[in-house]
């Protein structure tokens, strides 16, 4: 697979090159996370004066997460939008958003992912020829299930819940008694249809986007994290840019995640009013009382050398 195929163009000023970058996600196209990549795709084109054209592959076609990662670390495919949880296996200072309740509230999330920790974090995968671009907002995940509606954290104990390929989610779902089961976004219905896991946790307009709810009839906003998505690009395609293209293709992406951090409110209203017109019931738990549950968490990961600092240092960022 070409990493980013050019096409030439025959115009009235001669023959003209586009390269057409492919950029893959497990999203549906209605999401704010897709609609951020279709303005990348965008302002790319505007800046570039048509030379660039990012073609979005949504719906995991080009494989799960993982996967369209490696993808991109070979230099198969150009630019991949991923759940930070997923870039662990990658770089372990994305482990550091897996943290429980890690943000006191949104403003204390964009100072950390807008200021210098996020850059460091964004930066980090750099040695396995991944750069990462810029986040986009992700909202919170909260656990929804089949059977038993989640209204305090004795309710997981011995349900099987989901969790993505990510050491610390499953270290989560532990910590709160249920047993984890790891299983890619684009397989997760058919597990839950097919009883596979009692429940997972999501984000409001993943939950109903990728109709998680049709199955699981209730959901719990305990909102345990806020992980964020990041959209990075293979540096085997970066370091064939100018430095005037790196620069398009940097301010396309930061101009896209501004967009798509606009859409997130509205979006997460309306997929929960959806849900709960579609008959899901929502519960709305004492989040403190989950939080202490799982703030062991927290304690361990200061002992690691490297999440442990940037814990630390989140704690202190005032927005
Ligand atoms: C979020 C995130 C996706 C991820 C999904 C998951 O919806 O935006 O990138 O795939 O969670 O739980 O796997």
């Amino acid at each position: 697979m070409a990493i980013a195929a050019v096409l030439l163009f025959a115009g009235c000023g001669g023959a003209r090159e586009v390269k057409v970058i492919k950029l893959a996600h497990g999203l549906d196209t209605q999401h704010p996370v897709h609609k951020g990549m279709v303005r990348l795709g965008e302002r790319l084109a505007e800046k570039s004066g048509g030379t660039f054209r990012v073609d979005v592959y949504p719906g995991g076609q080009l494989g799960s997460e993982r996967e369209c990662i490696e993808l991109v670390q070979m230099g198969g495919l150009a630019m991949t939008k991923v759940s930070a949880s997923v870039l662990e296996g990658f770089a372990a200072e994305f482990k550091v958003f897996g943290l429980p309740y890690l943000f006191r509230d949104d403003a204390h999330k964009v100072a950390v992912l807008d200021g210098p920790i996020g850059k460091e974090i964004l930066a980090s995968p750099q040695s396995k020829f991944v750069r990462g671009l810029c986040y986009y907002e992700a909202g919170n995940r909260s656990f929804y299930t089949k059977s038993r509606p989640i209204r305090t954290p004795d309710d997981l104990t011995g349900l099987k819940i989901r969790v993505q390929e990510s050491p610390m989610a499953f270290a989560l779902i532990r910590a709160f008694g249920a047993s984890a089961t790891p299983i890619s976004f684009g397989e997760l219905y058919t597990a839950l249809q097919q009883g596979v896991v009692d429940g997972a946790e999501n984000n409001p307009p993943s939950f109903h986007l990728a109709r998680h709810y049709e199955v699981c009839r209730y959901y719990s906003l305990n909102e345990h994290t806020a992980v964020p998505d990041v959209v990075i690009v293979s540096t085997h395609f970066w370091n064939s840019l100018t430095p005037q293209q790196q620069q398009w293709l940097q301010e396309a992406a930061d101009e896209s995640a501004v967009y798509q951090r606009s859409l997130w409110e509205a979006a997460t209203a309306a997929a929960l009013a959806a849900v709960e017109k579609a008959g899901v019931e929502i519960i709305r738990p004492d989040r403190a009382v989950f939080a202490a549950r799982v703030a062991p968490l927290h304690d361990e990961a200061r002992k690691d050398p490297i999440i442990g600092p940037l814990d630390e240092r989140i704690a202190h960022v005032r927005p």
